[in-house]
Parts: structure tokens; C-alpha cells; sequence
């Protein structure tokens, strides 16, 4: 599978360890950050919800220190559900309920081994439609006439 994914400094590391663990079933597109050198989350969370937005890719996986930033940033798109989890429960009720397309992540707050579950839980649970559809159809909001 296809998966897009981004960091700032705070989740480089992680991102590195994400991308060796899962390497062999997924075909992963970088975006960066590249290296530890301090960067602005938005700048990351920006161009990899663009390409998701516009349906280049179907899933993308963001990773900052809290993943707020992140999911913050990501959600201004139109058509971005980026859900942050920091556990795999958390990880399947956002894919089953809210059909979230990006996976952000907390680095500073999880140990790589719960990040390991939570990814392989996210790709792994399928949405569940019926009265969650209903209730993301709710989601976006209209500004003026
Ligand atoms: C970077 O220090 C930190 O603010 C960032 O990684 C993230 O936690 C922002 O939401």
C-alpha cells in the first residue's frame, strides 16, 4: 500500500523507525523532515494533506512531538479526517468511526512499540459507514451564503 509521510524535527526519528519496521508492506513517499534540524510542523502537515485532499494518495501518516500541531494543521484541508492516536484502541475507533485518513502521531509521548501498534491497527481496520457516514457528512461547515 501506498502511504505518504511527514515529520517535523520532533518526529524524524520516529518516522525513520516507522519507515525500517514497515518497509516490506508498504510503499511509503517521504516528505520529510529530514534531519533533527528544527522545522515548522505546518510546512509538513501542509504538503502532505494537499496530496491527500486532492486524491493523489489515499493515506498519510504525520508525526510531531504531541501531534497536535500536526492534526491541527492537516485538518484545514477539505476531505482531511487526520485523527492523532496514542494508543491502538484509539487507533481502530478512528478508523472505524470517523474514517480518518492520516494518522498522526505523538513522538514525544509513546515509545516506538506502541507506535508500531497503532500503525499496524490503523491500516488494518476498515470503516464501519452506517450512522458514523451520517456524522462525518456533518463534519464540514459552510462560511457566507
Ligand atoms: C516542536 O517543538 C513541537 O512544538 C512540535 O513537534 C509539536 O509538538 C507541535 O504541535
Amino acid at each position: 500500500m501506498k502511504v505518504l509521510i511527514a515529520s517535523d524535527h520532533a518526529g524524524f526519528e520516529l518516522k525513520e523507525q516507522l519507515k525500517q519496521r514497515f518497509q516490506a508492506d508498504f510503499d511509503f513517499e517521504d516528505l520529510g523532515t529530514f534531519s533533527n534540524e528544527s522545522v515548522d510542523y505546518p510546512d509538513f502537515a501542509h504538503k502532505l494533506a494537499e496530496k491527500i485532499s486532492d486524491k493523489s494518495y489515499q493515506y498519510g501518516v504525520l508525526i510531531c512531538g504531541t501531534g497536535n500541531g500536526m492534526a491541527m494543521s492537516a485538518n484545514k484541508h477539505a476531505d482531511i479526517r487526520a485523527g492523532l492516536c496514542w494508543s491502538k484502541e484509539i487507533a481502530a475507533l478512528v478508523r472505524q468511526h470517523n474514517n480518518a485518513n492520516i494518522l498522526v502521531m505523538p513522538a514525544r509521548f509513546i515509545p516506538a512499540e506502541t507506535a508500531y501498534d497503532i500503525f499496524e491497527t490503523f491500516f488494518h481496520t476498515d470503516f464501519e459507514g452506517g450512522r458514523h457516514q451520517r456524522r462525518i457528512d456533518k463534519i464540514n461547515i459552510s462560511h457566507g451564503e
